[in-house]
């Protein structure tokens, strides 16, 4: 099935502010503020400042009349104002190094707060982050302490369709209504809601978004030549904010856009359209970010129908883009989506690796390619991809979900940090080696532009708390958050989200309402791990629309995600040994840790072994009776988020009370049918009944 309907905001609605309501500016508002520098974003701060200081009574001035509480400043504006306390600007940086284009320094000494600053953007962050701090900005005497983020690009996907798509509707694997840019094959022109959209990214860190769906339709192609008007807007009311705009485009596009006869990339012909294509970009959007491609892939035209490579594919891009400091975000989502299960040996989880590491190498510094997380699809559990150790002179990207395709659709609540956190922290070379977030923070590969990427798909629309979840906004912060430093407690986070979002002074009992959001959120994805597919097996959900159970759903489709359960076991056979071969992707020690019975992590054992119900976990239970106390344990665990929920009534915004009841209730609904599905499955399946007697549905 596909998941309940969300209820279309109407034109007149404001939307919810998120983590930022005039209350989350209360201490910066009540400040004598100095703020020193010039240029459009130091505009975008001052605009902030004096709207937090009209409310809460502080004041903001651009050159220094009397005494302050805090300065804003940009190093290279001139000489720093006399008011700023000597302490602040000579204290020994811990950290060192320039502070870059994004970079700030925060300190405070005799009683003044300095945000000191290289470049615009660092004292938008600056901002961000002391709104962020609250009163603690205000206190004590606090060293200076340089921030950079880790990440370069902090990016969102936009999955939005110009025109609605007869399947997808106007946004592919949305759950918050319509798109915020487009509607009904026009711009939306909601300029309100962009702006606001803007400054919320900019809160996190996030500065960079690509604006319409990886698959690109007839309407969305047009973006970047006729349309590119409609880009251009967007690319405006981001801009104050420090975001800049990509495209998705269609690698077809010199034929359906330019009438040439052919694509190919290494035809002149094809690379001019490019590369006049590309200059009109950029003398319409100067600062315009790149171009995404989903290339060869579930119906995608690119470069293997000339006979080329991905090399070949994205290369051309780049050298189009390069001139204009531009970069091609190349998708390694590859696969035949046309299997046989009956076939073993072609295996989708291999597909990414087979067709790119190959190819390292061999892309030009501008091309950024962009691997998602898993080697299958955003499922709630998967390993990570073995791309991201097999290309080492290749920027990269890792991409996640944040729209919750296949974490309950923004109707469960399922706070995805932790499990982004996991991700982030994986060594794929072994403990004592570098993490995934070492690597893309890495910027001291061959050439210029190292460094990687973090990329998420957006889950936000026009709904009035713009995720439909009012609690999946946390989603959307934490994403942010972890993209510029990727070392950030989840736990951590969700304080900072909850203190912003529902902040103290507004309510009677901060505590409880701190206590329940913890207690609903910490532990939720693994809650929804409980409840759905076991044991990183992936995919049993319903085709129709990825959302609630289906346990032989995708079974015997061509989609290449099965499961193999029959009477005497489950799981896919990935090993060298009898399988796939999968596991030898890994570098070591992963290679021997997946390849064998003994050392496969439990969370992962049916993602790479076929084994026998009665096979007994590193947890002491047999895999037939961890599916049973799972998916009982996972609904006993959303009746407890249910209960704790409702203690919150009449003590936050009726509003989200309401719609988060409302999603509570349906995603009871929905774990109860997962967990009936499953275990009544398994049990037919197997015959073994459970061992604590519990009524199997
Ligand atoms: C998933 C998703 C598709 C999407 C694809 C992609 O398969 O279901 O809707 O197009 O990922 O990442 O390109």
């Amino acid at each position: 099935m596909t998941s309940p309907a969300t209820a279309p905001a109407t034109a007149t609605e404001a939307p919810h502010p998120a983590w930022l309501p005039p209350e989350a500016f209360q201490a910066l508002g009540a400040r004598r503020v100095l703020l020193h520098g010039d240029g459009p974003l130091v505009d975008t701060v001052h605009d902030e400042v004096a709207r937090a200081c009209a409310r809460h009574g502080g004041r903001v001035e651009r050159t220094a009349a009397g005494a302050v509480d805090l300065v804003l400043a940009l190093r290279d504006s001139g000489p720093l104002p006399e008011v700023v306390p000597a302490g602040a600007t000579t204290a020994p940086d811990p950290d060192g190094g320039p502070l870059g284009d994004e970079g700030f320094l925060l300190a405070r000494s005799d009683g003044v707060t300095v945000v000191l600053a290289d470049a615009p953007a660092g004292l938008l962050y600056g901002l961000f982050h002391l709104v962020r701090l609250g009163e603690a900005a205000f206190t004590g005497e606090q060293p200076a302490r340089a921030h950079r983020p880790a990440l370069r690009r902090r990016m969102l996907d936009h999955w939005d369709n110009v025109a609605v798509h007869p399947v997808m509707g106007q946004v592919e694997r949305g759950y918050a209504g319509g798109s915020i840019f487009w509607r009904d094959g026009r711009p939306r022109g909601d300029r309100d809601r962009l702006r606001a959209y803007g400054r919320l990214l900019a809160s996190t860190g996030v500065n960079a978004i690509s604006v319409n769906n990886v698959n690109v339709g007839p309407t969305e192609a047009l973006l970047l030549t006729e349309r590119l008007d409609d880009v251009a807007e967007i690319a405006d009311l981001l801009r104050p904010y420090g975001v800049r705009v990509h495209l998705s485009v269609t690698f077809a596009a010199p034929v359906v856009l330019g009438g040439l006869s052919t694509a190919d990339p290494l035809d002149d012909g094809v690379r001019d359209w490019w590369q006049s294509t590309t200059r009109r970009v950029y003398a319409r959007i100067p600062d315009f970010g790149g171009y995404v491609v989903k290339a060869d892939s579930e119906g995608q035209p690119g470069p293997f129908s000339y006979g080329r490579d991905h090399a070949d594919g994205a290369n051309l891009l780049a050298g189009a883009l390069a001139p204009h400091g531009g970069v091609v975000h190349w998708r390694a989502f590859v696969y035949n989506h046309r299997q046989d299960w009956r076939d073993r040996t072609t295996d989708r989880a291999r597909a990414a690796y087979d067709h790119f590491a190959p190819l390292d190498g061999r892309f030009a510094d501008n091309v950024v390619l962009q691997v998602k997380f898993g080697p299958v699809d955003f499922q709630p559990r998967e390993p990570v991809s073995p791309v991201i150790a097999a290309m080492p002179a290749t920027r990269l990207a890792v991409e996640l979900q944040v729209t919750q395709e296949y974490t309950g659709q923004q109707w469960h609540a399922c706070y995805l940090a932790p499990w982004w956190h996991e991700v982030l922290a994986f060594r794929p070379w072994g403990p004592a080696e570098r993490s995934v977030a070492d690597v893309l923070a890495d910027a001291s590969g061959p050439g210029p532009r190292r460094g990687g990427d973090l990329v998420a798909v957006a889950n936000v629309g026009d709904d009035p708390f713009w995720c439909g979840h009012p609690l999946a906004q946390a989603n959307l912060y934490a994403f942010g958050r972890l993209a510029w430093d990727p070392r950030l407690d989840p736990a951590a986070l969700l304080d900072e989200w909850i203190d912003l979002t529902f902040p103290a002074a507004t309510l009677d009992d901060p505590a409880l309402v701190r206590e329940t959001l913890h207690a609903v959120l910490d532990d939720s994805w693994r809650t929804y791990e409980r409840y759905t597919a076991p044991l990183g097996v992936g995919f049993m959900v319903n085709p129709a629309g990825h959302y609630g159970p289906g346990v032989d759903g995708y079974e015997y489709s061509r989609w290449g995600t099965y499961h193999f359960a029959d009477r005497d076991g489950v799981g896919v056979d990935r090993t060298r040994a009898t399988g796939t071969g999968m596991t030898g992707q890994y570098p070591p020690p992963w290679s021997q840790v997946y390849e064998s019975l003994e050392q496969c992590p439990d969370e992962l054992l049916l993602f790479f072994h076929h084994v026998p119900y009665s096979h007994v976990l590193h947890s002491g239970s047999t895999v037939i009776q961890h599916i049973y106390d799972t998916h009982f344990a996972g609904v006993a665990e959303v009746v407890a988020m249910r209960d704790r929920w409702a203690r919150l009534a009449g003590m936050i915004d009726p509003a989200v009370h309401d719609r988060v009841t409302e999603r509570l209730a349906e995603q009871l609904r929905c774990a109860t049918e997962w967990r009936d599905q499953v275990n009544t499955y398994f049990f037919r399946k197997s015959g073994v009944p459970d061992a604590r007697g519990r009524r199997i549905h």
